[in-house]
């Protein structure tokens, strides 16, 4: 069975393990779809010359380019606060491409206060913006104190297409309790782009799923979906439920959300919406 059109960390094609951090800063030919990304990782990519800024958050061109717009109004419609004016938000992993450029701009817009935390390397390629944008280097949680005194409580966390990398290579619960905390009463997390094993293989094992597969592909193969063993490194439903017993524990109300069907990766990806009341 040949493999589905997806990448590594939405359960695609087996991967050749990890890429050389020298490979990564410096290479012309990064295999995106293949390369295990981690926060340092991240870093190496964020100054490789060869890339473009989607690239360089680890998205092959076609996923994101020209989806920015579409992406944002879904993230707005889960997180009503952004349209109104004058919040706190924290964005955790912005990256260095289109999305937290327009998030930028709609917080000068709406004179939202924007906390930036990503390596300095992502940071340093996002515009600083007097009285709106402030940037703190580091991993999160791990950054979290410098964070808290920064920010106080935040009406907004968004933390967007990041959960799968803190969950491969660090505490998931630590990183979800840390952003409950940062929260103000009232505010929300959303926690977004989660590829879920689960929502795939249910896609890829439904007619519509092997359609999309074919056509993906452009061969009459069929989707390799496979039941019954570890998913080493997913995150599955069990992960999400998991997640929502834990915020909810902490006093949150917890969601998880379906993404606006005109997003890229709608069909394998969820969202998780954490709400303090
Ligand atoms: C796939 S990119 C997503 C960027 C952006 N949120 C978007 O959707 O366009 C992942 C980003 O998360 C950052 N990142 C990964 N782990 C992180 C962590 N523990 N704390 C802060 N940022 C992290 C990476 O450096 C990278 O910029």
């Amino acid at each position: 069975m040949s493999s589905s059109p997806l990448n590594a960390a939405d359960g695609g094609p087996p991967k050749d393990g990890p890429s050389s951090l020298e490979n990564l800063r410096t290479g012309r030919d990064v295999d995106l779809a293949k390369v295990d990304l981690t926060f340092e990782g991240f870093r190496a990519l964020a100054q490789n010359p060869h890339l473009s800024a989607n690239e360089r958050i680890g998205f092959p061109e076609t996923y994101r380019d020209g989806f920015e717009e579409a992406i944002l109004r879904d993230i707005a419609a889960k997180l009503p606060a952004l349209l109104g004016t004058g919040a706190t938000i924290v964005d955790i992993g912005p990256g260095c491409a289109g999305l937290p450029h327009r998030l930028i701009d709609l917080c000068r817009e709406r004179d939202h206060r924007l906390v930036l935390v990503d390596s300095a390397e992502m940071l340093e390629q996002l515009p600083d913006v007097a009285g709106v944008t402030s940037k703190i280097a580091g991993a999160f949680p791990a950054n979290r104190d410098a964070v808290r005194n920064a920010v106080g409580q935040a009406d907004i966390v968004l933390c967007y297409s990041v959960f799968h990398y803190v969950f491969a290579e660090g505490n998931p619960f630590t990183f979800l309790d840390s952003i409950v905390a940062l929260l103000a009463d009232g505010g929300r997390a959303l926690i977004g782009d989660i590829p879920n094993i689960s929502k795939r293989r249910r896609f890829f094992a439904s007619e519509t799923g092997r359609r999309f597969h074919k056509a993906f592909t452009q061969t009459d193969s069929e989707p390799d979906v496979r039941y019954n063993e570890p998913s080493l490194g997913k995150i599955d439903d069990a992960v999400l439920m998991g997640l929502i017993q834990r915020a909810q524990a902490a006093g949150a109300d917890a969601y998880v959300m379906p993404q606006a069907p005109d997003l890229p990766m709608a069909n394998r990806r969820e969202d998780l919406l954490i709400m303090k009341a």
